[in-house]
């Protein structure tokens, strides 16, 4: 299969005739059947029709993904909601007031419209309303229901710029819109709505204290910063209890105060740059110029959680890129968005973390 890129401004507030056209196009493969990869405010998603199960299994197909593992329904207006989930509690409109569109998805009772393929056999659906305008004209130019997981290849970090969807997809996915790099650079928030009181089951940008502020009460996954097994318990968005984001090279985690860090940390890339190794370090700003390995990336400054969202999974990839082998970062604060970088952070390093 031939995968054609479009480029559309993302910045420009209107379209123009040839970018309308290019987005009736995308509209119209996912309407018969086809996939498009294309930006949304988190990361790029990988859409199909959500109410084809054919679809559905292209899409798994694509990612080499497990079919156990439910896809986001996309939706581009709040009315299509009340199509696709049912026995919807107050709270979700309250939720769905304060944050859609944007970068949450609601867990609700599904309808018989969505098919078991797109919902992973489960009878519940994943729903979200992106702001993104790129994402939004799409969807409402492919029918109104998307189904969209991130445009990674399945365990590989999620992307953050068109370049990254084509090297994972290329040759298996009819259209990539390139949108250039997106805003937040980390999956949405994940609330589960079918429980009481409601679950966080993946952190993201709109974080529990945001929530709460919204809603009485709001629990976490136990699992979410837990040592990777959850003390034996499974987490409750199937996804999560993947491997993922991971880079080819070996990541672990350091924790400790900066000085301990950056002494164990040279001190490791040197001993396996000895023996051979191809070192790498992700680290934030401030101790940069004091490291010593083969490549060095910084993903933000300590304290800019919004800049180190946007980084990360490109960082990620650019390690791959480079060749490294063995790569160490450091580790970062878990208060409000920090909790959903370290929750990435933590996956991609299959939980291997120093804590000194
Ligand atoms: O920001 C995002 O959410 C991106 C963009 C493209 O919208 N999408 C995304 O999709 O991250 P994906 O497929 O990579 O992650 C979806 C997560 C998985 O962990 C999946 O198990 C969980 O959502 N999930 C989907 N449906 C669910 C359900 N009915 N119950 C529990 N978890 C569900
Ligand atoms: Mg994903």
């Amino acid at each position: 299969m031939n995968t054609v890129t479009v480029k559309i401004r993302p910045e420009a507030e209107k379209f123009t005739a040839e970018e309308d056209a290019a987005l009736r196009r995308a509209g119209s493969i996912i309407q018969s059947g086809g996939l498009v990869a294309f930006p949304t405010e988190t990361v790029y998603g990988l859409g199909g029709d959500a109410l084809n199960r054919e679809s559905a299994r292209k899409i798994y197909a694509a990612k080499g993904r497990p079919s156990d593992n439910p896809l986001i329904v996309h939706i581009c207006r709040l009315e299509d909601l009340e199509k696709i989930a049912c026995r919807i509690p107050e709270e979700a409109f309250h939720i769905a007031d304060a944050f859609w569109p944007g970068p949450l998805t609601m867990i609700l009772h599904k309808t018989a419209l969505v098919p078991s393929e797109t919902t992973g056999g489960l009878d519940t659906v994943a729903v979200r309303f992106p702001s993104d305008r790129i994402a939004g004209r799409l969807i409402r130019y492919s029918g109104g229901f998307v189904a969209a997981p991130s445009a990674n290849r399945s365990g590989r970090p999620s992307p953050t710029y068109a370049k990254y969807v084509l090297q994972d997809m290329d040759g298996r996915i009819d259209m990539i819109i390139d949108g250039g790099q997106v805003g937040i650079g980390l999956e949405s928030t994940i609330l589960d709505l079918t429980v009481s009181p409601p679950q966080i089951l993946r952190p993201g940008y709109v974080t529990g204290e945001m929530l709460r502020k919204v809603l009485k009460e709001v629990d976490t996954d136990v699992t979410i910063l837990g040592d990777g097994d959850g003390d034996g318990q499974a987490p409750r968005a199937p996804g999560m209890k993947y491997r993922h984001y991971a880079p080819a090279g070996e990541l672990t985690v350091v924790e400790g105060s900066s000085g301990a860090v950056l002494a164990y940390i040279n001190r490791q890339t040197a001993e396996e740059e000895k023996a051979g190794e191809r070192t790498g370090i992700l680290c934030s700003g401030e101790n940069l110029c004091r490291y010593r390995a083969d490549v060095i990336k910084c993903v933000g400054s300590r304290g800019d959680d919004e800049g180190i969202a946007r980084h990360l999974f490109a960082v990620l990839r650019e390690f791959d890129d480079e060749g490294v082998t063995k790569i160490y970062a450091e580790a970062f604060d878990t208060a409000g968005l920090g909790q959903a970088i370290m929750n990435r952070l933590l996956k991609a390093a299959g939980h291997r973390i120093v804590k000194l």
